[in-house]
């Protein structure tokens, strides 16, 4: 990647002459990202018009991207990511004159760059492709897979970087463009895609999508399968597979109001429609908020409604992360630090202060436990972080989320609410549609909040927030009192070992949770044994709680939970589940060639995201 670090001053000196403080094109300032091969300084897209065929029997997507470009610099080239993708002809302008092509070596993780021959006034630049069988963003499934189990589903995860797996594109978050899409897929199935959508299947299986506002290529999102849809209001729904959509609508009731809350806290919602796609349970994130469609897994759906914080997160992204964009992978905490903040923040004001506050001591216990296990002085605790020459995918971790959510509650506590959420709203607002830099996002604090108060900006420690590894010492402290009064249960029954000194209550999911973690690191079989009869665990239908008390079962070599977990691991593909009970399995020998074998069948339900994430843990 030396390449962009010699065009670096460059486009440095560029942007300083070119910028003003409020219009600026931030793409054409390349804000130097590693991963992508792209040259957006000399030639830029701006619009796409896909025309694609899925096909379910040779499981490929094949047609024309369109490309509607700007030859900036007037280069002769233009640079497109890709990977894995077969490249039949490209030819340019309405017209389709062919023109000459190069596909550049393989470079792991990041693919091959595409060098398209322009001239001085191409406008558009035409692709013809063709995916391959083991396209990293794509999953197909077979009818086994999927809930229903009578048609195949497939679906797109385009983030960090495996857009350009499935479309050749421009694929850097610091690019954005506006695009239709025209989608043929098998009659019986219905597609959709981050954009307005169909609401009902039609005969010919033919459905056409428009997103009006410019995304970033990690925003592109296909999913297609026999799919209902279903209203929760005027401006948002459910789609899921037939036998799922009455569960998933009852889940999802409130998003209705979590759009408003999020409204009345920074802004309208600039995106039209919000609705959520319940994908089949290989999904391997909690969610991806994909605009206008959130695609969520069924493990959110536990029939009480308490797990629907994940929708208030990808919702809160549709703000921090779809309208300001982290301007590279490196930037990647002002996505989901932001998108936690804000994420509380419509779960307390639809849920209460409680329940928020039960999250957060949560988030912060996890963020200790990534601390601990990268080491304090882990240059990956950095907020700013530098994943050149690595994967983005490994910045996904409790780091950017819940170190980037502790760094916003204490500009909270600092200034107070109002002034925070005045600053933030006027940042979405003079962002919109923009990628931003985390050195930028520090200049626009600078400038908009701390206002030269010199003991502010003291006293709120930002450097060592976000350049530094660790914990800075003015990190808030959490609590909840729900909690505090499950610790005095537990030191109760350490001391009487009966399992009705117990006595929680309410029942709740985040209490439940906090049980389970705080439950002694000597605690025998027996108790187990008990613990189980008494709460059911180990038969929970709620996922959270699931892989908690699994991960101990696994540790303490609770056998009667062995066949539980091996169903669970063998249906769920969602890595934050799977990465911590696999590692807790290899630890030991024994644990590792049980690991092993259930591995063998688990993999081919799970996404690549999932699978090379085990494959490593496992090899
Ligand atoms: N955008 C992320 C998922 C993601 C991040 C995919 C980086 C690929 C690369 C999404 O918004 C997310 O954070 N999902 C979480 C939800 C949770 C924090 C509520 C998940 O999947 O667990
Ligand atoms: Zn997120």
């Amino acid at each position: 990647m030396k390449r962009l670090f010699f065009v670096f001053p460059i486009l440095v000196l560029f942007s300083c002459q070119q910028k003003t403080a409020d219009t600026k094109t931030d793409a054409t300032e390349n804000k130097s990202d590693a991963h992508s091969f792209s040259e957006p300084h000399k030639a830029i897209v701006k619009h796409l018009d896909l025309d694609i065929k899925v096909d379910f029997t040779s499981q490929l997507i094949s047609g024309k991207a369109s490309w509607l470009i700007e030859n900036l610099a007037k280069s002769e080239e233009i640079v497109f990511d890709t990977r894995q993708l077969q490249i039949q002809k490209i030819t340019l302008g309405d017209d389709e004159t062919e023109t000459t092509f190069s596909l550049a070596e393989n470079v792991k993780i990041l693919g091959q760059a595409l060098k398209v021959k322009i001239n001085d006034s191409t406008k558009k630049v035409n692709i013809y492709y063709t995916t391959s069988k083991d396209a990293a963003a794509v999953q197909w499934l077979n009818p086994q897979q999927t809930a229903g189990k009578k048609h195949p589903f497939l679906f797109t995860q385009s983030q960090a970087i495996l857009a350009r797996t499935w479309i050749p594109c421009q694929d850097s978050p610091g690019i954005r463009f506006t695009y239709n899409a025209k989608v043929t897929v098998p009659a019986e199935l219905l597609a959709l895609m981050s954009a307005e959508n169909p609401q009902a299947k039609n005969a010919a299986g033919v459905y056409e999508f428009k997103q009006p506002n410019p995304i970033p290529s990690y925003l592109m999102a296909l999913a297609v399968g026999d799919i209902e849809f279903k209203p929760i209001d005027s401006r948002t729904g459910v789609y899921a597979e037939p036998v799922t959509i009455q569960k998933a609508s009852y889940e999802f009731a409130d998003m209705g109001k979590m759009v408003t809350a999020a409204e009345n806290i920074y802004g309208p919602y600039k995106w039209g429609r919000y609705d959520v796609l319940v994908l089949p349970p290989s999904f391997p994130f909690g969610g991806m908020e994909n605009p206008m469609l959130t695609f969520a897994t069924p493990t959110v759906i536990a029939g009480d409604r308490s797990l629907v914080s994940l929708i208030a997160h990808e919702l809160a992204h549709s703000w921090s992360g779809n309208l300001v964009t982290n301007a590279t992978w490196n930037d990647f905490w002002l996505n989901e630090g932001f998108t936690v903040y804000f994420e509380r923040r419509i779960i307390e004001a639809v849920y209460g202060k409680d329940e928020a506050k039960m999250q957060e001591v949560l988030g912060f216990q996890d963020l200790n436990a990534t601390l601990e296990d990268f080491g304090k002085e882990s240059p990956d605790t950095r907020l700013k972080a530098d994943f050149n020459d690595r994967d983005p995918d490994e910045g996904v971790s409790d780091i950017a989320y819940e170190k980037g959510f502790s760094f916003l509650r204490t500009i909270e506590n600092e200034v107070g609410r109002e002034k925070l959420d005045a600053f933030l709203k006027n940042y979405f607002n003079s962002h919109a549609f923009q990628s931003v830099t985390t050195e930028e996002f520090l200049a626009d604090l600078d400038k908009n909040l701390i206002k030269g108060d010199k003991q502010l900006r003291d006293k709120l420690k930002i450097d060592e927030w976000i350049y530094q590894p660790g914990l800075p010492s003015n990190s808030p402290a959490v609590s909840s009192v729900n909690f505090t009064t499950v610790d005095s249960l537990i030191s109760t029954w350490k001391k009487t070992g009966k399992t009705s000194d117990l006595n929680i209550s309410k029942r709740s999911t985040n209490v439940l949770l906090y049980l389970i973690r705080h439950l002694p690191e000597d605690i025998s079989i027996s108790q187990m044994t008990a613990i189980d009869k008494e709460f059911g665990f180990t038969s929970s239908g709620n996922s959270e709680i699931q892989a908690a008390w699994y991960t101990l079962a696994i540790r303490k070599k609770y056998t009667p939970a062995y066949p539980s977990i091996e169903k669970f691991l063998t249906d769920v593909g969602r890595r934050k589940f799977l990465s911590p009970l696999y590692k807790e399995m290899i630890k030991t020998s024994e644990g590792k060639q049980w690991a092993k074998n259930i591995y063998q069948k688990a993999r081919p339900n799970y996404h690549s995201v999932s699978y090379n994430s085990i494959d490593e843990l496992l090899k």
